[in-house]
């Protein structure tokens, strides 16, 4: 099937769009002929990769912003708007964690957690909004993770997580009869930079978790910007308040517990 042109005139707005997952959404959208604004605490990477897409002849604007910043985060949101137009798509990607256990947290690391991955998107949310509206709708999307759904680790992360799946079915009820969808993508284990601390130490790390995966591999951030874009298209026009589950099947079964029932013992 082909996407090209998709996009076409439309305002890509993505948070954390510098790197991994984010960083394939702009690339992929940018493609397909949006125009694409990037925000990222990053700013130096969001400038570095739009300016790689206007030397390609694509429409973009990267931009400084931290998303627990509500202030900062709403003159970053004007600025880009200043720059390409109203926004046509939100992607609330930019998140992360800080604690693995409940043990290795304090209140600060909870803190943190919650701001960046739940506080932020509404933060990012409410800046976009009335320029959707202006527009005559859009779509939202919200990158939240497999932790939202079950207990792998990361407890704070994790409730964030599952509070931004609801959070985006209360956008999609308010907000759908103003024509702006709302729906959340929750990726499995990705291949990003978000893992190099961890691959640092365990160099073997992914060989070891694409075990549990039924598909055999882990995924890569093209795997969830293909969601999330079409996610973001006209032709998923019908689909609001959904959470598509991008995993290889992880959240599917209990692979290892059928294991022991037929074979352990
Ligand atoms: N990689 C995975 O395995 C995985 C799995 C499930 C969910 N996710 C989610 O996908 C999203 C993207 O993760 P990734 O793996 O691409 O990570 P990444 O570390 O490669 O990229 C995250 C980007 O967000 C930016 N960022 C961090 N804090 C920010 C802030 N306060 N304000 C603005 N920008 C900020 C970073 O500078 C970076 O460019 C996150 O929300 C993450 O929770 C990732």
């Amino acid at each position: 099937m082909t996407t090209e042109g998709r996009f076409a005139d439309t305002v890509v707005l993505v948070t954390g769009g510098a790197s991994g997952i984010g960083r394939a959404v702009v690339e992929r959208a940018a493609r397909e002929g949006a125009k694409v604004a990037i925000i990222d605490k990053n700013g130096e990477g969001a400038i570095r990769l739009a300016e790689a897409l206007q030397k390609k002849g694509h429409g973009a604007v990267g931009l400084a912003g931290d998303i627990t910043d509500a202030d900062a985060i709403a003159n970053a949101v004007e600025d880009a708007v200043r720059a390409l137009g109203d926004i046509g798509v939100l992607v609330n990607n930019a998140g992360g964690t800080s604690a693995q256990t409940f043990d290795d947290m304090d209140p600060a690391h909870w803190r943190a957690d919650v701001e960046l991955n739940l506080n932020g998107a509404y933060f990012v949310t409410r800046a976009a909004v009335p320029s959707m509206l202006r527009r005559g709708g859009g779509a939202i999307v919200n990158v939240a993770t497999v932790n939202g759904l079950t207990s792998i680790s990361e407890p704070a992360y994790s409730a964030a997580k599952a509070g931004l799946i609801q959070f985006t079915r209360q956008l999609a009820v308010e907000y759908g009869p103003r024509g702006i969808r709302a729906n959340t993508v929750i990726p499995g284990s990705i291949r990003t930079p978000i893992w190099d601390h961890r691959l640092k130490d365990r160099p073997n790390l992914f060989d070891v978790l694409q075990r549990w995966y039924p598909v055999g591999r882990i995924g890569v951030p093209d795997d969830i910007a293909a969601a999330v874009l079409f996610l973001s298209s006209a032709e998923a026009g019908f689909i609001n308040g959904a959470s598509l589950v991008v995993d290889g099947g992880l959240m599917a079964g209990l692979p290892q517990m059928t294991h022991d029932i037929h074979e352990a013992g």
